[in-house]
């Protein structure tokens, strides 16, 4: 359980521009909604229910609160494709409308409740949220899918494992923000650290080279590169260096992470943030990775990664974000990358 800080969190949660950008969040694995059962929520400010046919394998995304009397969903029951409330027995289809009345023949069907936009991507089922303007419907365009990686589609790349990391005190755009503090990487990345684990390998320090690069074609996704390897003893060892992509879609909310590793091939990471709570997000990993990478392999590039994000959390947990911060010249690209996440901010 996330630890509260009173007076400081108040100062924090005052600080960040805004707290839930539009764009796609991970609510859960494929395999957890099974037909016909319904799953609660809440996130990003709002109370879900999220539930599957009972005859298809559609997923449906609705606001919790039937529209009739507000009782809460989560207690209903799933009928063929579609939901029925425990209060009066209302049915309502997937985008939110009232399909039938048990006790009259007027079903206002003009009325919907807030539904949202689901799509289902390797293993995961991800929503659309938008925080402006109207009511969002289950079948509103949204500006970008949720992006598949390269390679688990055709088999090449085959699941490897899923990690989740519960929920953690960090504000949304701490990990946008992350990537282009190029300063902080020697500071609280340099230490080797055991995967998973806060065990410092005395003698082995991790170097860097990261740089940020925005995406010409897509203006949702940026890109941020880092070549890492170990110095041991003040030694450069050339033969660890590892080389990663990171693709960002949204402001921090889908991480697409993909390691190169030399004769043996990649790991995709998906690495997602869902706000529970402005200053608290449910942190998952889930990565597959090339047959001929070893599965510990893969576990130990996963743990380090992890490892270090703990690193971050220990400083994103108590910082507040500064709208003007004093920025030096080998600082990396705040400003731009500020401006590129205010997309995702309402109006
Ligand atoms: S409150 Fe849901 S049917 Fe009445
Ligand atoms: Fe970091």
């Amino acid at each position: 359980m996330v630890r509260r800080n009173g007076q400081l969190d108040e100062l924090r949660l005052r600080s960040y521009p805004h707290h839930y950008p539009d764009g796609w969040y991970r609510l859960m694995t494929s395999k957890s909604l099974r037909r016909g059962r319904i799953r609660y929520l809440e996130c990003l400010d709002r109370a879900l229910v999220v539930w599957r046919s009972e005859d298809t394998d559609d997923v449906h995304a609705l606001l919790a609160f039937c529209p009739h009397l507000g009782a809460n969903l989560r207690d209903g029951r799933i009928r063929g494709n579609r939901i029925e409330c425990p209060f009066h027995g209302w049915k309502f289809t997937g985008n939110g409308r009232a399909a039938s009345v048990p006790y009259s023949d007027s079903v206002p069907t003009r009325i919907a409740t807030e539904s949202f936009p689901v799509q289902e991507v390797h293993g995961q089922v991800f929503m659309y949220h938008r925080s402006g303007g109207p009511k969002q419907r289950a079948d509103d365009e949204v500006p970008y899918p949720v992006p598949r990686v390269a390679g688990i589609d055709d088999g090449s790349l085959v699941f490897r494992g899923h990690h989740d990391e519960g929920r953690v005190a960090m504000h949304i755009l701490e990990v946008a923000e992350n990537t282009v503090d190029y300063a902080h990487f020697e500071h609280v990345h340099g230490q080797m650290t055991l995967p998973w684990t806060q065990v410092p390998v005395p003698g082995v320090r991790l170097q860097h080279l990261p740089e940020w690069l925005p995406d010409d074609r897509d203006p949702w996704a940026i890109h941020f590169r880092n070549e890492a390897s170990l110095k041991v003893l003040g030694r450069s060892m050339p033969w660890s260096r590892t080389k990663v992509l990171v693709t960002f879609a949204g402001a921090g909310n889908i991480m697409n992470f993909r390691f190169e590793i030399p004769d043996l091939g990649e790991i995709a990471l998906i690495q997602t943030h869902l706000p529970v709570a402005p200053l608290e997000q449910q942190v998952d990993f889930r990565w597959f990775a090339s047959r001929r990478i070893p599965r510990p392999l893969a576990w130990y590039v996963v743990g380090n990664l992890v490892a270090q994000l703990r690193k971050d959390v220990r400083i994103w947990s108590s910082k507040v974000y500064l709208e003007h911060p004093v920025l030096c010249r080998d600082d990396g690209p705040v400003v731009r990358l500020r401006r590129w996440y205010r997309q995702f901010f309402p109006d």
